[in-house]
């Protein structure tokens, strides 16, 4: 474990209400980087899309415990849902691709309480949770159960407007649910230093929310799309390219911010 991990267990939550925003892309690929520093990392699927799954070379079997039985199960554990993945520290807790959003046990917290359990502070420090792009109560859950979040953005005017709707979330949930939230910063995905829209993008969320807000980006890079169809994170796929050089700065970052 590096001298750097804090304890309790950390809760980041990465969220972006717009589709297509770099989400998964950085979750399974930051709980890669930060595994690999010796971090014992949980990375919980909440979208029913199920790609957390997909992009670690995980097959999930009908009838095994998913994450969602949370939220049809009263009595479902979180731990039961934990399996290893063929990566040192990195486990998963894999989405069910049958659960409906907006169904389910309608309770903001069952997260945060189903984080509560002792044998899961025992066996993790740090548990990353991707989301769905929907405003719905599993963004709530993880928005509540959160220490921080981490809000992946491509830089193009649209973009600009998912991130303000978010924010407005974030400070509900911040005045209500989870007082301890705290934003760990906007993170650039698919991002281009040459296009000029890319950079007016992000020097304007830069200026609205304050540039330490804006964490180092990750460019764009095929590696990163190719990486996920042979389920394995960018490190193992391509080290070396540009995708796998810019996740390990930003581990790098990270592990500073939330010492
Ligand atoms: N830096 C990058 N360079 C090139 N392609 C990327 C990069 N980041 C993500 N992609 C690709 O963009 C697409 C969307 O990325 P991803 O699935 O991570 O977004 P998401 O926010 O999780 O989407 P959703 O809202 O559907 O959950 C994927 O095909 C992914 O491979
Ligand atoms: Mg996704």
């Amino acid at each position: 474990m590096s001298q750097s991990v804090p304890a309790p267990m950390r809760v980041i939550a990465v969220c972006n209400r717009k589709g297509g925003a770099g989400k998964t892309t950085t979750s399974v690929n930051l709980a890669a980087e930060l595994a690999a520093l010796g971090w014992r990392v949980l990375l919980l699927d909440l979208d029913s899309q199920g790609h957390c799954a997909v992009g670690l070379g995980v097959k999930v079997k009908a009838g095994e415990a998913c994450v969602h039985a949370l939220f049809t199960d009263a009595q479902a554990r979180l731990i039961d849902a934990v399996r290893d993945t063929a990566f040192d520290n990195l486990a998963l807790a894999a989405a069910d691709q049958l659960f409906e959003h907006g169904t389910g046990i309608r309770d903001e917290l069952r997260l945060a309480r189903a984080l509560a359990d002792p044998a899961l502070a025992a066996r993790f420090d740090l548990v990353i949770v991707d989301t769905p792009p929907t405003l719905d109560l599993l963004l709530l859950n993880a928005l509540s159960a959160a220490h921080w979040v981490l809000v992946p953005f491509v830089p193009h005017p649209l973009s600009f407007e998912g991130v303000r709707q978010l924010m407005r979330v974030l400070f509900k949930v911040m005045s209500n649910q989870n007082p301890d939230l705290k934003l760990l910063g906007f993170l650039p995905t698919m991002a281009a230093d040459n296009i000029r829209q890319h950079r007016a993008t992000t020097a304007d969320v830069a200026r609205q929310f304050g540039a330490p807000r804006v964490l180092p980006g990750i460019r764009s890079d095929i590696k990163l799309a190719e990486a996920f169809a042979v389920g394995k994170p960018v490190r193992a796929y391509a080290p070396g390219s540009r995708g796998a050089q810019d996740f390990a700065e930003l581990a790098s970052c990270l592990t500073q911010l939330l010492a």
